[in-house]
């Protein structure tokens, strides 16, 4: 464990107690919400698109979970706009565990994924390509 790993652990503390973009937004193209069935920690992010509906203009978020979850939703919500809606389809857990910044054992990158996968589902289900209630961590 070095330096860069305890700045990154410190960066994680901080978004979990201080989240950024955290609430609602008052104008949103699609809101969705998901859950780690293992612990039941749950997150719901609200996403507004540019009027070209490719570009992300906002994102706003409120859960209830670890210090990983929440923190990944956090740091998401500022990663977010400004990247296309394609980008932001292409991501997967090896982005989030590089944005996190630290090593995420096997049974911590469902906390780490959730958030991605919120959004993600989100954007499915308003282009008519899924039909979800809630997404789940375990699908
Ligand atoms: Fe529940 Fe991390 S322990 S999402």
């Amino acid at each position: 464990m070095g330096m860069g790993s305890d700045m990154y652990r410190q960066q994680i503390l901080d978004h979990y107690k201080n989240p950024r973009n955290h609430g609602e937004l008052d104008e949103k193209t699609y809101s969705h919400a998901g859950e780690n069935p293992m612990c039941g920690d749950e997150i719901a992010i609200d996403v507004k698109l540019d009027d070209d509906e490719e570009t992300i203009e906002r994102v706003a978020f409120r859960g209830d979970g670890c210090a990983i979850s929440q923190a990944s939703a956090s740091m998401l919500s500022q990663k977010l706009p400004g990247m296309s809606v394609a980008e932001m389809r292409e991501m997967d857990r090896d982005d989030i565990i590089d944005m996190l910044g630290v090593d995420i054992s096997p049974m911590r990158v469902k906390c780490a994924v959730l958030a991605e996968k919120v959004v993600q589902d989100g954007v499915e289900i308003y282009e008519g390509e899924k039909n979800l209630d809630k997404t789940s961590t375990e699908e």
